[in-house]
C-alpha cells in the first residue's frame, strides 16, 4: 500500500493553541537540539506529569514512572554517558566526549519515561504495557506543547546501553520508553510530510 504524503504546514500555521483539535492537527515536534531555558516550573512540571499519566492503563498497573533530569543533575547525567561513552568506543575525539556531556543540558528539563512492566501479569500481556508507556510520552509531548513549550521525544544510544540504564536507576525488568526534552525552542522547525489517511486506511 503506497503512502501519500500531505504538502507540509507553512511554519506559522504550527502549534495552533486556539483548541484542542486545532492544536493536535498542527502540532510539531521541537528540536531537542534547539531548546532553551525557560522551561516549565515546579507547579508547570507536576501538571505536566498529573496530564502524561492520565493515559489508556489496562488493569490500572501504572506499567510506567518517570525520571526528571533538571538543574545539575542533567550534568551528573552527562558524566554518566560520557564515562560509559568512553568505555565503548576508546578512540573518541574531544569534541564528541563533549557532545555526550551536554546531552542532557541541551533543555533545560528532560523527562525520561520508564516502562516498567509487571511481568508474567495473568490478564495483561506486555505489549499492552508497553504502549501504554508510549501513550505517556505522547501525552507528555502534547501537553508541553498545549502549554506553550517545545518537546520531542527521543532515545539515541543512552535508551539502550544496560550499564547507563542501571546508573539512572532503572531495574532489568525496565526500559525507557523515550526522554522528552522540554523547553522553549530558539526556533521553529518547519514541518515534514504526512500520511494522506486514505491512503493508510482499508474497509473490511
Ligand atoms: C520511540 C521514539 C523515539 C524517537 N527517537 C528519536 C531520536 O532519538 N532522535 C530524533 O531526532 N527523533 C526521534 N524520534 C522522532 C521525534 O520524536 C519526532 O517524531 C520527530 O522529530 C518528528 O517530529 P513530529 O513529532 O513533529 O512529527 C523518536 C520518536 C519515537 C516515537
Amino acid at each position: 500500500m503506497p503512502v501519500e504524503l500531505n504538502e507540509d504546514l507553512p511554519v506559522e500555521a504550527l502549534n495552533d493553541r486556539s483548541g484542542l483539535l486545532e492544536l493536535l492537527e498542527t502540532r510539531r515536534s521541537a528540536s531537542a537540539k534547539a531548546l532553551t531555558g525557560p522551561g516549565p516550573d515546579a507547579a508547570e512540571l507536576e501538571r505536566l506529569l498529573k496530564i502524561a499519566a492520565r493515559v489508556p492503563d489496562h488493569g490500572k498497573l501504572t506499567p510506567w514512572r518517570f525520571i526528571v533530569f533538571e538543574g545539575e543533575s542533567r550534568d551528573r547525567a552527562g558524566d554518566v554517558l560520557v564515562r560509559r561513552y568512553h568505555e565503548l568506543h576508546p578512540g573518541h575525539g574531544e569534541e564528541t566526549l563533549a557532545q555526550q556531556r551536554q546531552m542532557f543540558s541541551r533543555a533545560p528539563c528532560v523527562v525520561a519515561v520508564v516502562s516498567s512492566p509487571v511481568a508474567d501479569h495473568p490478564k495483561i500481556p506486555e505489549w499492552e504495557q508497553l504502549m501504554s508507556a508510549g501513550a505517556v510520552c505522547q501525552n507528555l509531548v502534547i501537553a508541553a506543547t498545549a502549554m506553550g513549550y517545545g518537546a520531542q521525544w527521543i532515545t539515541g544510544w543512552y535508551a539502550f546501553d544496560t550499564q547507563v540504564l542501571a546508573a539512572f536507576g532503572l531495574d532489568a525488568g525496565e526500559r525507557i520508553a523515550g526522554y522528552i526534552y522540554i523547553g522553549t525552542p530558539t526556533e521553529m522547525q518547519g514541518d515534514r510530510p504526512r500520511p494522506v489517511p486514505a491512503s493508510i486506511t482499508t474497509r473490511f
